[in-house]
């Protein structure tokens, strides 16, 4: 989500563009010098192909046809449009919507927001977010659709408000956790071709932060994990603000926990200031924690001390969250499994590569100012021939975090207990600690902060990796500016790409470039107003968008860019509403492909397998969509776009 959506929804204070990263870090002094420029229309692209083997040149479609082979839909400035426009021979058309039935005995949505947190539970869950289609073994038509739900809106509520300054209504809080979390959803081809839900269908579940998880890896049963709840520290009630996703080669969903902090309060000044596990994350400190005060109605998430009761209370509760989740959507019985080797930070996603020998890696950006880009390196190696087995791969491996050097290479650093300076002298008692407190391993290693890293997307073929970096309002100021960071307050954001050494999603060097720094191309400002540097403006090669944010690629190579930005802000008009953009990675050109309804933000896409199917998410519309009609509540929707000549998207 955007920093200044709750401000725009609820009335409610913007928090999650607040910085936490003290800024520690050495200066990585070299600028973004005007040749920069030349370098981007491909110098640097070029370089990198030796170094991958195969490299840029493996991108793309096979056949050597034009990538970009849509007409690019115009921006849209109407204050009031409230629908999903998508490029001409396609139709987009509401799929799957907030407080839709999921499981069996689900009532239907209610426009007047009635329902309980007991229908909810039952219900699709607000702020459709990450999306990924699991294909039913042999059976191309038929599939699991499974997405995140983010946040709540005020809509959710009969009221359309959520007033923080009274003690919460415990059914209220009920229903907003309820609607948190994750659905599963059964997807097939009726027989005129059209994908339609299976609404009896029994893999159809919702999770939510009523759902028991078990903790496994290093912090599974760790004393830092133990509260007055769960005094084994092996079990955890729910997940929350999951917001990207990535799979497992055997077909598992990971859902990914974002701005957990914001949940949790510590009042316990001088406690908090001792705590790296909660200060180094931003809990709130005084006040209500940062979203929707849950502690006034909910213990669990006030994380202040309290040594008369077992475990300190529930001052260990904010180190349950954080984590990559782990789902099997098609074992609906199955309980989530929170896998703490993946390190504690605000994780946007868990992207996969996997090299040829199976070794693998898993990509996240941590989104906040100035925080770091990450990787996971399973110790084992994936299975074909014996998938089961692979199942606790995720337990044991290897953290890294990167660091983004001046002349184009980059390494990543092991947070791993014992290296690189991490011990229990410089505040790291034990592998379980450093993974508890990921930022501050990081800050100690040298890791390069970045402007926000969001979404991470790997190239199906040359295993090279993209990440956007969605904005930074103070880049220059705490943080240095360096050439992955290069614009001082950064308003409209870039995005990098990288190629492991060997394309080996193991190895330890990477060399890396600015695919494209996003904006206007004239007259850009930075966030102070004052006018962009003519050598950092805008190098998009096509349509303007700002503030990248969700990145996928598709099966012909194309990197498909979902953007988060204020579209009421003035520096954004000229974006006009939050879009879908397609890029061709060896051109750089960029097409806008979607735009969606004013306030929303677009986020999350998946495929079906033929590729004749795309689903896209519409999050926190600020309009009445899907209804169009100018006065229903607006629901985050999933949108299913088609051909309208059937082909492939
Ligand atoms: Fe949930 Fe960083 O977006
Ligand atoms: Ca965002
Ligand atoms: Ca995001």
């Amino acid at each position: 989500m955007n920093q200044d959506h709750r401000r725009f929804h609820a009335g409610l204070k913007a928090h999650d563009d607040i910085r936490i990263n003290p800024g520690a870090n050495p200066p990585l002094a070299e600028l973004l010098d005007p040749g920069r420029r030349t370098l981007l229309k491909g110098g640097l692209g070029l370089a990198a192909l030796g170094f991958l083997g195969g490299g840029l040149s493996a991108c793309g479609d096979a056949s050597g046809s034009p990538l970009l082979d849509f007409k690019g839909v115009p921006v849209q400035l109407d204050p009031q449009f409230d629908r999903v426009l998508v490029a001409e021979g396609y139709t987009a058309v509401p799929f799957f919507s907030w407080g839709d039935p999921v499981e069996p005995g689900a009532p239907g949505w209610k426009p007047d927001a009635s329902d309980d947190w007991r229908a909810q539970l039952k219900q699709a869950g607000d702020n459709h977010d990450g999306m990924n289609f699991f294909p039913f073994a042999d059976e191309s038509d038929r599939g699991l659709l499974v997405m995140n739900h983010e946040y709540v809106n005020p809509p959710l509520h009969p009221s359309g408000t959520i007033d923080l300054g009274k003690p919460r209504d415990p059914d209220e809080v009920r229903k907003e956790q309820a609607a948190h979390g994750v659905s599963v959803i059964e997807v097939r081809k009726d027989a005129q071709g059209r994908w339609q839900r299976v609404m009896d269908s029994p893999y159809n579940r919702r999770i939510s932060m009523f759902t028991p998880m078990r903790l496994a890896g290093p912090l599974a049963g760790h004393p830092q994990m133990k509260t007055a709840a769960d005094p084994r520290g092996l079990e955890v009630l729910g997940t929350l603000n999951n917001c990207a996703t990535g799979v497992t080669p055997w077909g598992t969903f990971l859902t990914c926990e974002e701005n957990w902090h914001n949940y949790f309060i510590n009042r316990d000044r001088a406690d908090y200031e001792r705590r790296v596990s909660h200060k180094r994350y931003g809990l709130a400190r005084e006040g209500a924690s940062k979203n929707y005060a849950w502690e006034t109605a909910d213990p669990r998430f006030d994380a202040t001390p309290y040594p008369e009761q077992p475990h300190g209370g529930f001052v260990n509760e904010p180190h349950r969250f954080g984590w990559v989740v782990e789902i099997d959507p098609f074992d609906p019985g199955s309980q989530p499994v929170k896998r703490t080797a993946f390190g504690r930070f605000s994780r946007e996603c868990a992207a996969l590569a996997m090299g040829d020998d199976g070794r693998m890696a898993f990509y996240s950006g941590d989104d906040a100012k100035g925080e770091y880009l990450y990787k996971f390196v399973p110790e084992g190696r994936f299975d074909a021939a014996d998938p089961r087995a692979s199942r606790d791969l995720l337990d044991a491996g290897t953290l890294y975090v990167a660091r983004f050097d001046a002349d184009g290479s980059g390494r990543w650093l092991a947070l791993v207990h014992g290296q690189n300076g991490l011990s229990a002298e410089s505040g790291f008692a034990s592998q379980a600690e450093v993974l508890l407190n990921a930022r501050a391993a990081a800050d100690y290693v040298g890791a390069t902060p970045l402007d926000r890293p969001e979404w991470t997307a790997v190239h199906p073929r040359s295993r090279e990796v993209y990440i956007s970096l969605t904005n930074n309002d103070e880049r220059g100021e705490t943080d240095p500016l360096d050439k992955a960071n290069p614009r001082p307050k950064n308003l409209h954001g870039q995005i990098l790409r990288f190629n492991e050494q060997d394309a080996d999603p193991t190895a330890s060097a990477f060399t890396w470039e600015v695919f494209l720094l996003a904006g206007e191309r004239k007259g850009a400002r930075d966030s102070s107003g004052q006018p962009v540097p003519t050598n950092l403006v805008s190098t998009i090669d096509g349509d303007l968008f700002s503030s990248p944010d969700g990145l996928a690629f598709d099966a012909r190579g194309r990197l498909w860019i979902q953007t988060d930005y204020e579209d009421g802000e003035p520096a954004m008009r000229a974006m006009g509403c939050n879009q879908l953009l397609c890029a061709d990675p060896r051109t750089r050109e960029v097409r806008r492909f979607l735009v969606g309804p004013r306030g929303s933000e677009i986020t999350g896409l998946a495929w079906s397998p033929d590729g004749r199917a795309l689903w896209v998410n519409i999050q926190h519309p600020a309009i009445s969509f899907p209804a169009s009609d100018g006065k229903s509540r607006p629901r985050s929707s999933t949108v299913l776009v088609t051909r309208n000549d059937g082909g492939a998207i």
